[in-house]
């Protein structure tokens, strides 16, 4: 069966090319506010980011970090509001997010960035669902925000618990999603036993992706297909449409083809576009590819 898929080179904080109620899931990954291989972005695309860094710089106070923070967030929350707006009733959102952990003002800190969007999606109207901790095994122990223990770190109290889970955050619109008695998408999509026993727990244990390929590739920060997979499969019938407003090098439609799902993607980065042509032209399965330019 040919499945569709769009992208768009645009920010995705308008999606107007999609109709309301018209998407049965969305699995993104947004730059992380606060980790610094997405300050650049941040500032290129936001005046008023670049601003509050400029302002944090010159006057180093608690309110400056504050103000930045929330104003990274609600950023980002127009492509939550917008995610709302195009879900139909029922449908899906999951989000993967890591936590920040940086010194700024001379101080290490957490920026929870998971809390900041459960409670602005709550806010919009989503219902928050149990979520997911993605552990990563490959993460080393922090002390004094670096990458590993020093032989001080076994002396309590000034060590910090490592960050070595990242969130994936899911959200429902409206009610459960209405089918028919016997669907037959929905029972052709049925997933195993073992699979549902594996998947529906609150840990997965995955490695980050490979990516040992270019710089464009690793600037992506792309999640590993395996989570992708997992989700598409949970959460979606085949036939579905699913959207990733962050879509980087690709990775959420690719996974959209090989589990019969239709797909429309945002990237704000247009260099973006030969590393998701590449990925997508690899895929066998038989699929129609739409690039919109803005
Ligand atoms: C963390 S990466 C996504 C990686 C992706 N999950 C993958 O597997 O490759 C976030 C992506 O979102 C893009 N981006 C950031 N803000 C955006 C916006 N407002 N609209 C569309 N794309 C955006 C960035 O250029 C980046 O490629």
């Amino acid at each position: 069966m040919l499945t569709q898929h769009r992208v768009v080179l645009g920010n995705s904080q308008q999606m107007p090319e999609i109709p309301d109620e018209s998407i049965h899931l969305m699995i993104t990954s947004p730059p992380y506010p606060m980790i610094r291989m997405w300050d650049s972005l941040f500032e290129r695309e936001y005046p008023e980011i670049a601003m509050l860094w400029r302002t944090l710089k010159e006057n180093p106070e608690e309110k400056a970090v504050t103000d930045l923070y929330e104003t990274i967030h609600e950023n980002l929350e127009k492509t939550w509001r917008e995610t709302y707006r195009v879900l139909v009733d029922g449908g899906i959102a999951c989000i993967n997010i890591g936590d920040a952990t940086r010194t700024i003002n001379g101080r290490f800190r957490l920026f929870p960035n998971h809390s900041q969007i459960i409670e602005r999606c709550m806010k919009i109207g989503f219902t928050s669902l149990p979520y997911i901790l993605w552990k990563k095994p490959t993460t080393k122990p922090t002390y004094k925000g670096k990458g590993a223990f020093l032989g001080s770190g076994f002396l309590p109290p000034n060590a910090y618990v490592t960050l070595d889970c990242e969130f994936i955050l899911i959200f429902r619109k409206g009610d459960l999603r209405f089918f028919p008695k016997h669907d037959k998408l929905r029972y052709e999509s049925a997933i195993t036993k073992k699979q549902r026993d594996h998947w529906f727990t609150q840990i997965w244990t995955i490695r980050g992706a490979s990516q040992k390929h270019s710089l464009l590739e690793r600037r992506t920060a792309a999640f590993p297909e395996e989570i992708v997979e997992r989700l598409v499969r949970m959460f979606s019938v085949r036939d579905d449409t699913i959207l990733d407003p962050f879509v980087g090098s690709g990775t959420t439609i690719k996974m959209a083809m090989r589990a019969k799902r239709n797909s429309i993607s945002y990237e704000i980065d247009p260099t973006m576009l030969p590393l998701i042509e590449k990925g997508l032209n690899e895929e066998p399965e038989e699929h129609a590819l739409t690039i919109t330019r803005r």
